[in-house]
């Protein structure tokens, strides 16, 4: 009975050392699978936006979707969601009502999937998705923005939004809120949350500086 001890032991550690190698070759295995969607799908729009403004496609929950919708709630016309990923804002703007609902994403995969889920939606043609970088775009003409994007890159978009939007324009973001801004609503709660901000309550906004932070969105 002893004498199976060692034997057994050995044979544990054996199959141990197999399943740690094993998880060695699994997760290099995943990296290089990781690395090559990277760069086979993700990069090929990204090629001329510097890596520090480069941000990773993540889509947005149900939740947050309907909080955005809510901060939106009792606007009109068009709206415009930078970085619109598979296009789920953009899709659901244009059921609450919103047209244009215009996406502006750089991924051209993404960019064909929201154009697949608008057909598949029945929307086709009644939503635009284009293929550009929302750094490069004139934002002078937006009233109603949305975003979801990385906090690495809000304060830099913080100040584009802030140049150029016009004083009644009201920006929603998802998930992480602007740096310096003083929100009017608030919607949800942890990684759901979305923040609303009118445009002339903005301390650095150019056009008007002193008028009171108001929302008219309920
Ligand atoms: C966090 S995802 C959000 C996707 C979508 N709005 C949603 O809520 O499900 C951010 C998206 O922005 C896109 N993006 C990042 N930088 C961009 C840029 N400079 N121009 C256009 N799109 C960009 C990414 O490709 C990614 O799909
Ligand atoms: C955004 O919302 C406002 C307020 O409802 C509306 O007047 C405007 O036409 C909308 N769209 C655009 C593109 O400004």
């Amino acid at each position: 009975m002893d004498d199976d001890m060692p034997n057994e032991a050995l044979a544990e550690l054996r199959t141990k050392h197999l399943g740690v190698w094993g998880v060695v070759q699994i997760a290099a295995g995943t990296g290089l699978a990781v690395y090559a969607m990277w760069v086979g799908l993700l990069q090929p729009g990204f090629r001329k936006v510097p890596l520090k403004l480069q941000v990773p496609y993540i889509p947005a929950s149900k939740a947050q979707v309907k909080n955005v919708m809510s901060l939106m709630r009792g606007r009109t016309g068009g709206l415009v969601d930078l970085g619109s990923g598979d296009g789920r804002i953009v899709l659901e703007a244009y059921q609450h009502g919103f047209a244009p609902a215009v996406g502006y994403e750089l991924n051209p995969w993404l960019v064909q999937l929201a154009r697949f889920h608008a057909w598949r939606a029945g929307h086709h043609g009644k939503v635009s998705y284009r293929q550009e970088d929302l750094w490069k775009i004139d934002l002078s003409k937006c009233k109603n923005v949305t975003v979801f994007l990385a906090p690495s890159v809000l304060s830099l978009l913080q100040k584009k939004l802030q140049d150029e939007l016009p004083n009644d324009a009201l920006v929603v973001a998802g998930r992480f809120p602007f740096p310096d801004w003083n929100p009017c609503r608030i919607e949800g709660h942890g990684v759901d949350r979305a923040w609303a901000y009118n445009m002339q309550a903005q301390p650095h906004h150019t056009s008007q500086k002193n008028q009171k932070p108001q929302c008219k969105t309920v």
